[in-house]
This record gives structure tokens, C-alpha cells and sequence, in this order.
């Protein structure tokens, strides 16, 4: 059977292997789907020994996303630009690719949820890798503008200067922001600490649909928030993560399965 696997530290948590396995059942796949927690400093040494004992492909996620980034061959485009590597696939021929499929599974779970991206004037809090991430693919959808905010304003700027000729994407100082927007990603880890970026509550509109890229079986501190503020449609990150395994999936097995049903059983799993 072709091996797969999550690569990361810690890594006992992952939905991973649940989401892959009911991927390969609903597709008539056969694959194993492992998890290794490689130690911080041997993170490569890991996948060489992978992908020498048969090894196809694996994810990589925290914190070791950058290394899979120089450690593959070839970059896809999205990769490039998002700086990081969450899928690695080891061709026929006996080259590593290295792809960023997080992009893809935020714009795969809006569209699900019927969330407009072309003409939108979407914000984007925080501007890490997971910002980082996004900014491509969100961009490729057309929306009217895409504003970067960050607690560290520098960050921002460096962001939005990775786009030096896309005239949409812009940094705005975290305190300073004004109208309304259409989509507002919170992309920061503030929530881990139960905390929620200082953004200007004005800024949301009823209408306004708010994406935390946070997941938890409760709702997420920003979207509690973003409630308080007459948000009426907030969504958590549970269907990025299954898009982008969906779309790591495609890549290794060119199926691309459904995320709806794989969605509803990880949303029960949670609460349970
Ligand atoms: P990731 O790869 O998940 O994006 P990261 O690179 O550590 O992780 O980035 C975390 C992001 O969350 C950053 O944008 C960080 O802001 P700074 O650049 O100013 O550090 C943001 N962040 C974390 N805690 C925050 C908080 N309490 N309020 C606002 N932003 C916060």
C-alpha cells in the first residue's frame, strides 16, 4: 500500500490521519496514513528516512513548514509565494515537489459556504505564516482589495510587499482601520491565548462574514466576538483543514474527495 504521512511537533493531536482515511474510504483508495512527531532538530533526517522506506508524500505542518520548504526539489508556484511547504509528493520520476495547499482549503471552505470572494474588500488580521499562506490564493479570486493588518505593522508591510505589483493588497496599521469589509480573516494566534486582536469593532457590518482560521469545538474567541459586534455569519477554520487535505489528497491520488461529509463527522468528533 502507497505510505502518507503528517510530519510535525507536536503532532499527537492531528486530524490528519481521520480526515485522510475517510478520504481513501469514500475514494476506494488503499493508503496508510501515518503520524511522526520528528525531534526539532532533525526534522529532515525524518523525511529522508521516509521517503527511502516508500514513502509517497506527506504533509508538514508546525513548525516545520520553512524546512519542508527548502528541503523540497521543485516549488509549485503557490508555494513560492507562501514561503512554506504543507505537502510534499514524491513523483514517478523520483522528484520531490513542494506545494501549499492552505490557500486553497480557506478559498475551497468560503466557496462551500457560499462566501463571495470576487469584488470583496476582505481584511486579513495578522501577518504571519498563516497570513502568508492565503494572500496568494485569495488574491487569484478576484477581490476588489486586500488589506493586511498586523499588531507589528512592519510585518504588514513586508507582507503585502511580497505582491509588489498587485495594486489590491495593502498594509494598514492594526489601529487604523476603517469602513467596513465584506470578509474579515483573523489569521493571528492571539485566540490560543484567548485573546483577540485589537481591531476597530466598527469595521464589522452585520453582513460582514467572519473566518477565524482557529477551530475549537466551542466558538472561537474571535468569532464570539465578532458576534458581540452583530457579525451574523461567523465560521471557524475546521473546513480549511479539511480542504487542504482534500486538495493534498488530489495532489497524491489526482481524486479530489468531498470535504462535506469528511466536515460534519471531524465537527462531531470535536464535540464529542
Ligand atoms: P502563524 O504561522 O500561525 O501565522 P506566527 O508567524 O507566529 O504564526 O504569527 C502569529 C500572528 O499572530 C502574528 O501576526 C502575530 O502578530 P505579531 O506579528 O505582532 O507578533 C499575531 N498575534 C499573536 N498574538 C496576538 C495578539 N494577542 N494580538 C494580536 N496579534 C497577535
Amino acid at each position: 500500500m502507497d505510505k502518507y504521512a503528517v510530519f510535525g511537533n507536536p503532532i499527537k493531536h492531528s486530524k490528519s490521519p481521520f480526515i485522510h482515511t475517510l478520504f481513501a474510504n469514500q475514494t476506494g483508495q488503499q493508503i496508510i496514513y501515518d503520524v511522526i512527531e520528528a525531534p526539532l532538530d532533525s526534522f529532515k533526517e525524518n523525511l529522508d528516512l521516509f521517503f527511502n522506506s516508500q514513502g509517497k508524500g506527506c504533509n508538514i505542518t508546525a513548525p516545520f513548514k520553512e524546512q519542508a520548504y527548502e528541503y523540497a526539489q521543485q516549488l509549485t508556484e503557490r508555494a513560492r509565494l507562501a514561503g512554506a511547504v504543507n505537502t510534499l509528493k514524491l513523483t514517478d520520476d523520483g522528484i520531490l515537489i513542494g506545494d501549499n495547499t492552505d490557500g486553497a482549503g480557506l478559498v475551497q471552505d468560503l466557496k462551500n459556504n457560499h462566501i463571495a470572494i470576487e469584488e470583496a474588500r476582505i481584511l486579513i488580521v495578522g501577518a504571519g505564516g498563516a497570513a502568508r499562506g492565503v494572500c496568494g490564493p485569495l488574491l487569484a479570486e478576484n477581490p476588489t482589495e486586500l488589506v493586511i493588518a498586523n499588531r507589528t505593522y512592519e510585518k504588514a508591510q513586508q507582507l503585502a510587499a511580497l505582491f509588489p505589483n498587485d495594486t489590491r493588497i495593502s498594509a494598514c496599521e492594526i489601529g487604523q482601520l476603517s469602513g467596513t469589509f465584506n470578509l474579515i480573516i483573523n489569521s493571528t494566534s492571539a485566540g490560543l491565548h484567548g485573546q483577540i486582536p485589537a481591531i476597530n469593532p466598527d469595521i464589522i457590518h452585520p453582513e460582514t462574514a467572519i473566518y477565524d482560521m482557529m477551530y475549537s469545538a466551542q466558538i472561537t474567541p474571535f468569532n464570539a466576538w465578532a458576534r458581540e459586534q452583530g457579525a451574523r455569519f461567523v465560521m471557524d477554520g475546521l473546513g480549511m483543514l479539511v480542504g487542504q487535505a482534500a486538495e493534498s489528497f488530489a495532489i497524491w491520488r489526482g481524486l479530489k474527495p468531498g470535504a462535506k461529509q469528511v466536515l460534519n463527522e471531524l465537527r462531531q468528533n470535536l464535540k464529542n
